[in-house]
């Protein structure tokens, strides 16, 4: 029997969504192989063992359960993950960190497992923090000769100092409209698209309130496809994907707001050639970054020239039983309890 370490929630804007991933993973993890260890990850930061009923996962009311029991018992329920003797590493053999995000999928969580010395799924540090990074990823696709949009990166200070500056620089670079994001984010927070100067200005003093590093895009009128990559030296890539927002652009609101009105369609109707492309360059992007483990590959197919370009990487996809990611596996033949097997395996082989 496997220990298996399921840690949720998270300190980002997706503890919501790692809330949803994880109770997937508890459910569908085969209980003949594994002992499921759950590890629940405050907003505020706290790690706590959680070993209540999993449907209370969703709805957040584990965190009340298992602070109750670090009243009755804190030697047994606090999980003091560094220098204690109730350390993660006593109570699993292997983790999956079931989080989305800064502080969780970004390499921070990563890098205390390597301590720990702990097996864990998916990415290690490097590859982690560099996918976070929409701006280091993107310097090494281009290096890579992957294809990626134009753009232009900025720090804070550059935008508070001189913002007119900021805009006649991207202005040179691109016409209207762009995308302005911070450079560590996801589930499109403080992402927005601009159409002239002013809202320029607005885009990039919100993206500023998220991170200290902004990056501006051209925008790409674009159909969304998807490829799910796994493994270690030798990386397989599954079925592709097309969303379909719910609204102009794949934002918050259309990924979890407004009830999953936003569609995925697998497989993606697109050619096999443009789908072989796909996969190869998802393949290429997710060695470059040096990606291990699990990621989902993002791309926009211009919808009037086909031109495939590459957006970003997420190295810990959303994983509901009807996330893209699985789904994309599904559709190539593995089954949601198959592939969390293989992503521990993957975690072991290390
Ligand atoms: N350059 C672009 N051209 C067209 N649409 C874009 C561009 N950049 C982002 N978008 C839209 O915004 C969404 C979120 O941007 P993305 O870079 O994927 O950020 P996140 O990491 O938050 O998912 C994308 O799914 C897409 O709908
Ligand atoms: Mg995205």
């Amino acid at each position: 029997m496997t220990k298996l370490g399921i840690i949720f929630g998270g300190q980002s804007g997706e503890h919501e969504i790692s809330l949803m991933s994880a109770t997937s993973v508890i459910h569908a993890a085969d209980k003949s192989k594994y002992q499921i260890v759950a590890v629940g990850i405050t907003k505020e930061g706290k790690w706590l063992l959680y070993d209540g009923p999993v449907d209370m996962i969703e709805t957040g009311e584990w965190e009340d359960y298992a602070k109750l029991k670090l009243l009755s018992d804190p030697e047994a329920y606090d999980l003091t993950v560094l220098g204690s003797t109730r350390s993660l590493k006593d109570l699993v053999d292997v983790v999956f960190p079931v989080l989305h995000g800064p502080m969780g999928e970004d390499g921070t969580v990563q890098g205390l497992l390597e301590l720990l010395g702990v097996p864990y799924v998916g990415c290690g540090v490097l590859g982690s923090s560099l996918a976070m990074d929409k701006i280091a990823s993107k310097k090494i696709f281009e290096r890579e000769r992957l294809p990626v949009c134009k753009y232009v990166a900025f720090t804070r200070d550059e935008v508070s100092d001189d913002l007119t500056k900021c805009c006649e620089k991207t202005e040179a670079a691109f016409p209207y409209p762009v995308f302005v994001k911070p450079a560590n984010m996801g589930s499109s927070v403080g992402v927005s698209k601009a159409e002239d100067r002013q809202a320029l200005k607005e885009a990039i003093r919100e993206a500023a309130v998220y991170d200290r590093r902004i990056v501006i895009e051209e925008s790409i009128n674009c159909r969304e496809v998807e490829t799910g990559i796994i493994g270690n030296a030798v990386p397989l890539a599954a079925a592709v994907g097309e969303i379909i927002p719910s609204k102009e652009f794949y934002d918050y609101e259309a990924k979890y707001g407004d009830g999953g009105k936003s569609q995925i369609l697998v497989p993606a109707p697109i050619t096999s050639e443009q789908a072989k492309e796909i996969k190869d360059i998802a393949i290429r992007a997710y060695k470059a970054l040096d990606c291990r483990g699990c990621s989902r590959v993002d791309f926009f197919l211009e919808k009037n020239t086909g031109k495939i370009y590459l957006n970003e990487i997420n190295t810990l996809p959303g994983f509901t039983r009807f996330s893209m990611f699985p789904t994309l596996w599904k559709q190539a033949g593995l089954e949601y309890a198959e592939l969390i097997d293989r992503l521990v395996g993957y975690a072991m082989e290390k």
